[in-house]
């Protein structure tokens, strides 16, 4: 239970995501606005919350504004938020550059409001214990990670995410997910490598990752698939164990080498209503706006996954490897 009251900006997939979460978390006024009236009021009256026509009207009335818009309007509403002194969330990526996302968080630092950038993966059950785990040294010196994510374009691949100068592209708007995870879990990267291939609707890129540590990470991403299909994998190398997951086969295992009897297996917690990811972020981050401790995900995390982002985009483009 939030006692904040919560204003959304936008009525497309996220606000509807986010809208269902902080229902589930018994906010006490929860409302949005978006241009389109008439998408906002439905969704409103599906989840019991009031519509405001008037972006500045529903920013003043709330404590907390959280920001569903498509990634190039990230910038703008941000800097209108924090100069009518409310608190943020904002759906990743922060920006689409590391400029905008600088130019953010310091604006947000001059006008005292704080700013949350709400990078989900790391509130998955099952990649947030297979973190747990890898950071408490379970897997020994990490090695090699190997993240999967591929789904289906979003809006059948003919909205804003086609275009790469309005949502950053494939790389920017849906691989940073695994790469924050991989910077969360193996620390910085140094050099990236990348093929990114695209028909007019479709985008699917893989990347290497060098991590300072000399672990490296491969990512598979993709817009590819029919409608509705989504495969998600995690695969944890250590020199004294491997963790894997898969959303086309769970359960997951911990497996340890030495010997047969040593094998074990440790599963990764599913995702349930009490686990929803969106609910648990969203509950985190009020709890940190009510009490005033630190958020888990920082803006320096957000533009840090942006940065080594950018380089996996320009890796692509230019067929070479680049330094971070
Ligand atoms: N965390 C996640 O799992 C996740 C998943 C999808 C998207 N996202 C991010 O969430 C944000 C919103 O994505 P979404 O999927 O809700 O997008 P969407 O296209 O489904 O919804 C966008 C909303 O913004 C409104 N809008 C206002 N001005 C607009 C304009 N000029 N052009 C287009 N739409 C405009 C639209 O009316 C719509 O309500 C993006 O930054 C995206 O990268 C995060």
């Amino acid at each position: 239970m939030t006692h904040l009251r919560v204003g959304i900006l936008g009525s497309g997939a996220m606000a509807q995501t986010h809208l269902r979460a902080w229902r589930a978390l018994d906010v006490p006024w929860l409302a949005l606005h978006d241009r389109n009236l008439e998408t906002a009021t439905d969704l409103a009256h599906t989840y019991g919350a009031k519509v405001y026509d008037n972006a500045a009207e529903l920013i003043r009335d709330c404590d907390v504004v959280d920001i569903c818009l498509p990634t190039f309007l990230h910038l703008e509403a941000v800097m209108q938020v924090a100069l009518a002194g409310k608190h943020i969330i904002c759906e990743k990526p922060i920006a689409l550059s590391t400029k905008e996302g600088m130019a953010m968080i310091q604006s947000c630092e001059t006008a005292g409001v704080r700013l949350y950038i709400a990078m989900v993966l790391r509130f998955f059950p099952m990649y947030r214990r297979a973190a747990e785990l890898a950071l408490a040294g379970k897997l020994g010196t990490l090695q090699v990670l190997r993240l999967k994510r591929v789904g289906f374009p979003p809006h059948g691949g003919t909205s804003w995410f086609a275009d790469d100068a309005l949502s950053g592209g494939i790389v920017v708007d849906m691989m940073l997910h695994d790469i924050d995870y991989a910077l969360w879990v193996a620390g910085d990267v140094v050099r990236v490598f990348a093929r990114l291939t695209r028909t007019t609707t479709q985008q699917y890129a893989q990347a290497i990752l060098t991590h300072s540590s000399g672990a490296i990470t491969h990512i598979e991403c993709g817009w590819a698939y029919q409608n509705g299909l989504f495969r998600t994998a995690l695969d944890l190398v250590g020199d004294a164990g491997l963790l894997e997951w898969s959303s086309d086969a769970p359960p997951s295992s911990l497996r340890l080498p030495n010997t047969v009897e040593m094998i074990g297996a440790v599963p990764l917690p599913a995702i349930s209503a009490a686990s929803d990811p969106y609910t648990m972020q969203l509950q985190h981050a009020a709890h940190c706006l009510e009490t005033g401790s630190p958020f888990e995900v920082t803006t320096q995390d957000a533009v840090r996954a942006l940065n080594v982002a950018l380089a996996v985009r320009s890796s692509a483009l230019s067929g070479r490897a680049v330094m971070v």
